[in-house]
């Protein structure tokens, strides 16, 4: 739930919402809902528009990519190549997967024509006359509500032929996937809705050069193209004067685990943990921070000392992490980190496409030293193996999956190594409520 009461000395004054501005209405998810909103009033102006001066529009804006790397959308935008004759597709990444992460499909349930609006001032910049949302397969509601926004749309003349009279045609096909992480990753999602099993290309070229059906095409984050109309409508200076400088807008923070109020909150990027834990109520009564991820588990994990950074690009990555998804998962002093980081390295095992040595080796590898650790079976030695093989992994692998594997096991290191020794000299795990003093 987004929490939307404001007043001028409640923290969430902080909050800006824009794309969940209307969550809470009963019929949110309709085209009538949407259009009491401004809907679509950001596309009638990006019509009026040469393409490229809607491309420049939104680099203006500083729009970053919201799908976790950060990427200037209006550059990516740029890159497509004009007059090439070959057609240009739009593909929505929607496979939301990493661990945590929980922005794109609440705001696919609650707001779909958003995405829809988006898609369309895109294609219209790119010069596109096919869209694909490629949508995470076990999200079978949003799936039913996304095919009701495509109909909405075609019906009320956004989609389809001469669009609002602008001679803009354009297809949207949405297709889900079938539940492998993998398919997150743009090029192996690409391969996926090709038809084929999908594993990571080779990059470069990259998609804007040779993506779908080897044509030029542009991979957005769910999140990204919902935020061009509110910033087509109510202008880049606006979008501008939230974020910082290098890092302007609003974004979807989720916040999860030991929180007292977890959920999406919309705010400014910037921001400091520690403020969105005064919006969401702190950690839960009686305990504190211990641990958190800016983005999700492949986002190195930061600790207590690192509730003011603040959360943009920059800040971030100063404090020797990513921002990632904006998928804030808090630990409190209960969590036993070993735990959650086997727990995350069994995720990343599991999901590994089998493509590169160092990933599908490593992570296999790592899972079996880090369960013996953490039941109390393992040796000091192990821990040297863990962080060789983590340092094998990283840079090493193929693809982002990889560098994300490693990421909580050398994080991890770096702030709770103690942690690992105790569950050694100890023989077991000391959060274990029949060895631990904490819980007596
Ligand atoms: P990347 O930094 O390699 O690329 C980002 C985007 O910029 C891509 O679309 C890429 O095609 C484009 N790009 C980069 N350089 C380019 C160039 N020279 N020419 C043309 N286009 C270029 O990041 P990547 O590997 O695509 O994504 C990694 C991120 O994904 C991580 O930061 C992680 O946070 C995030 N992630 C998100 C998940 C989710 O569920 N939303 C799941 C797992 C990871
Ligand atoms: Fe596949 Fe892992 Fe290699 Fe990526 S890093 S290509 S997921 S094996």
């Amino acid at each position: 739930t987004v929490t939307t009461e404001v007043n001028e000395h409640s923290p969430e004054k902080l909050l800006t919402p824009v794309l969940s501005s209307f969550w809470d209405a009963e019929d949110a998810w309709t085209l009538d809902a949407y259009h009491r909103h401004e809907g679509y009033e950001g596309l009638r102006k990006a019509l009026q528009m040469p393409p490229d001066d809607v491309i420049a529009y939104v680099k203006d804006s500083g729009l970053r990519g919201r799908g976790g790397a950060g990427f200037p959308t209006g550059m990516k935008w740029q890159f497509i190549p004009q007059g090439d004759g070959k057609p240009h597709y739009l593909v929505v990444n929607a496979d939301e997967s990493e661990p945590g992460t929980c922005k794109d499909i609440p705001l696919l349930f609650a707001n779909p024509h958003s995405l829809v609006e988006g898609i369309v001032i895109a294609c219209h910049a790119i010069r596109s006359n096919h869209a694909f949302i490629y949508l995470r397969g076990e999200a079978v509601p949003v799936l039913r509500r996304l095919h009701e926004a495509v109909r909405e749309a075609y019906a009320a003349g956004y989609l389809g032929k001469n669009i609002l009279g602008s001679g803009l045609d354009l297809e949207l096909t949405v297709h889900a996937g079938a539940g492998a992480y993998i398919c997150g990753e743009e090029t192996a999602l690409l391969d996926s809705l090709e038809g084929r099993r999908g594993q990571p290309r080779l990059r470069p070229p990259f998609p804007a050069v040779e993506g779908l059906y080897a044509c030029p095409t542009v991979v957005n984050n769910v999140e990204s193209i919902a935020s061009v109309p509110a910033i087509m409508n109510k202008g880049k200076e606006w979008f501008r004067s939230m974020g910082s400088e290098k890092s302007p807008g609003f974004t979807l923070y989720s916040l999860s685990g030991h929180v007292a109020r977890p959920g999406q909150y919309e705010a400014p990027l910037g921001i400091t943990l520690r403020q969105l834990l005064d919006m969401s109520g702190g950690m839960r009564p009686g305990h504190r921070l211990k641990f958190w991820t800016p983005g999700g588990s492949s986002t190195p994990m930061l600790t207590d000392e690192h509730l003011d950074v603040p959360l943009d690009y920059e800040g971030v990555g100063g404090a020797g992490s990513m921002l990632g998804t904006k998928a804030l998962q808090c630990f409190d002093e209960t969590t036993c980190v070993v735990r959650a980081v086997t727990r995350w390295t069994e995720f990343y095992a599991h999901e590994s496409c089998g493509k590169c040595t160092p990933c599908r080796e490593g992570t296999y590898w790592l899972v079996q030293l880090l369960r013996d650790i953490e039941a109390g079976k393992g040796e000091m030695a192990d821990l040297d193996k863990v962080a060789d093989i983590a340092d094998n992994i990283n840079g090493k692998s193929f693809c982002a999956l990889g560098d994300g594997a490693a990421a909580p096991i050398a994080s991890s290191f770096k702030h709770f190594r103690a942690e690992y020794e105790q569950h050694i000299t100890g023989k077991g795990c000391p959060f274990d409520p029949r060895k631990s003093t904490l819980w007596s």
